[in-house]
């Protein structure tokens, strides 16, 4: 695929996320429509299926042979396969429970992926009033200004953000304790803003030295991943190896080296996989 054509559907991708974004902020100042997915911790709201609705149209109208993984339509028995095709992440709203209790760390992730890798990215927070993007060798932007990760080397003199997520099961929340306990013990600080895009994000823009979950889907991380790596850090899988997408965990770091120290001291969690 050429560089243009991935130009062209990276600047639709950033309108129609625009446009959703209009829906999401009109919608945070209201009453929510909230139903339950997994357990009573998982939350969708009624603007979560509009905006996915919407961006899907726009999109397939546009790009009719393209693929579409979408967090909404997944959880309403989709299909979640990544394919080689041109395939569209998307992530309606990121960070549902901060939407849902008007804490603005809220977004739209929009990911696209051509031969398994993604090419694009999108995170757009209208409430914070900031957009990410990334396009693959082009390097990462917040509206206009260009990202870079942290030059810490060392864990120890950096912010770290690591996520409760939504599992309440023993089996998973009891290593996720533990590892925060080894973290906090090894740096400045933990963090939780309750987006994983956003937090990806924030890791791209310096402020903070790395972000660890077990729990997520590929659709909470495909655009935040390309943002990190065009910021010049590192997303690999918690135990150091290889991201693999559909794997539910992720760990995006400044570098190699801070994930190192990190992998070090926390224990992996295995999850059903996308
Ligand atoms: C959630 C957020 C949250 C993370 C959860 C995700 P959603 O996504 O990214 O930060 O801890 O694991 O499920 O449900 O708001 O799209």
């Amino acid at each position: 695929m050429m560089g243009d054509e991935i130009q062209e559907y990276f600047k639709t991708g950033l309108e129609v996320a625009k446009e959703a974004g209009e829906r999401v902020k009109t919608d945070f100042y209201k009453i929510k429509k909230i139903e339950m997915k997994e357990n009573y911790a998982d939350l969708v709201t009624e603007t979560d299926k509009a905006v996915e609705d919407l961006i899907m149209l726009r999109l397939s109208k546009k790009y009719p042979s393209h693929k579409f993984i979408g967090e909404e339509t997944v959880s309403a028995g989709g299909h979640c396969e990544l394919t080689v095709d041109p395939t569209w992440i998307i992530d309606p709203i990121d960070g549902t429970t901060n939407f849902v209790h008007g804490i603005p760390h809220t977004c739209i992730s929009i990911g696209l992926a051509v031969n398994k890798q993604i090419v694009a990215g999108i995170v757009h927070a209208p409430v914070l009033g900031e957009t990410y993007t990334a396009i693959k060798g082009h390097g990462a932007f917040c509206n206009d200004d260009k990202l870079s990760v942290s030059a810490i080397q060392e864990l120890k003199r950096g912010v770290v953000i690591i996520e409760g997520g939504t599992s309440r099961v023993p089996e998973v929340l009891d290593p996720k304790i533990s590892n925060v306990k080894s973290i906090i013990e090894n740096c400045h600080g933990v963090r939780a803003y309750g987006s994983a895009a956003i937090n990806m994000c924030f890791v791209a823009r310096g402020t903070h030295a790395a972000y660890l979950e077990h729990g997520i889907h590929v659709w909470d991380i495909a655009a935040g991943k390309l943002i990190v790596e065009e910021a010049g850090g590192v997303v690999c899988d918690p135990c150091g190896d290889t991201l693999d997408l559909m794997n539910r965990r992720v760990l995006a770091a400044c570098n190699k080296e801070v994930a190192g120290q990190i992998s070090k001291i926390t224990t992996n969690i295995s999850l059903e996989r996308d």
